[in-house]
């Protein structure tokens, strides 16, 4: 399954996927050397008190084919040691990016027993510089005692140096994109949410060490970027690798870009 052996950076990196474990894997590229990092971590979905996932009937958020967790991952960690790993994940990725780098790390708040868990535990100490609201589409909540969950959380983890593309901050804060429906794994990203991210700024190198099915790594290539993609999961790995070399994909995401960008601030 993984990629066990030393990998040379650049050469083993650049627009490949590596089926590893991702701190492993970050910790073989060099300081400074990938300008924006893209992701979204498992979010220990299945470590729940009782209303969310775990209760079996998966509908307080729209992808209950999480009550599975993932194919290498089951993401029910105890909690001390989810906040640990993702921390040492952060500090990897802090490591490697340059001084006008940037992280953008996508999360969802949640209350557990009563405390909110504002993921502070997780980022504190990191840069963070600015926190995005993701407004998405809620699922089916069968829970008549919450309101339908609507919103994730990006962070935005900062060097000094860095600066968005010029007018991109007139986006603004909130970003509503539906979530993805025509994709097999259980929590992809939104191709025009990370469209937005990418073109927002100026990495030539773009990595996810989250990488899923490939959904950044797709966004990159298509607006001429490089990327790198990190996953755990043999099987997700090679749904990226179709996906990018699927003609459909690339046609679909490219008509993406051109919507996103015809409505876009550019024209106005
Ligand atoms: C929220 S999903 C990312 C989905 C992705 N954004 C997309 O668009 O498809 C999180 C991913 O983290 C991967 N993962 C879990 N544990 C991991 C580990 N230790 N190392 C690398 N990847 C891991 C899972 O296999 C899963 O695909």
């Amino acid at each position: 399954m993984l990629d066990k052996k030393i990998l040379k950076f650049p050469e083993d990196f650049i627009d490949q996927f590596i089926c590893g474990d991702v701190v492993d894997v970050l910790r073989m590229i060099p300081d400074e050397s990938v300008e924006l990092v893209v992701t979204s971590p498992p979010y220990n979905l299945k470590n729940s008190t009782g209303n969310g996932l775990k209760d079996g009937r998966g509908g307080k958020w729209p992808n209950a084919a999480l009550l599975n967790g993932y194919a290498n991952h089951d993401d029910d960690m105890p909690y001390d040691e989810y906040v640990n790993w993702q921390r040492s994940c952060l500090t990897e990725m802090t490591r490697i990016i340059p001084e006008d780098g940037a992280i953008f790390y996508n999360h969802k708040w949640r209350v557990q027993a009563g405390l909110l868990q504002d993921r502070q535990d997780i980022v504190s100490g990191f840069p963070v510089r600015q926190i995005i609201i993701w407004k998405r589409n809620g699922g089916i909540n069968f829970n008549p005692g919450y309101f339908l969950p609507t919103y994730e959380v990006i962070y935005l983890i900062a060097k000094p140096k860095f600066k968005l593309v010029s007018k991109c901050n007139a986006y603004g804060d909130i970003w509503e994109f539906g979530h993805e429906n025509k994709n097999k794994h259980p929590a992809p990203f939104p191709l025009a949410l990370i469209d937005r991210v990418i073109s927002s700024t100026r990495g030539g190198v773009v990595l996810d060490p989250f990488m899923g099915s490939g959904t950044t790594a797709l966004a990159a290539k298509t607006l001429g970027r490089h990327f790198i993609g990190i996953d755990i999961s043999p099987e997700y790995c090679e749904m990226s690798r179709q996906r990018l070399v699927n003609p459909a994909s690339i046609l679909r995401t490219k008509r993406s870009q051109e919507s996103v960008n015809q409505g876009s601030l550019f024209n106005g």
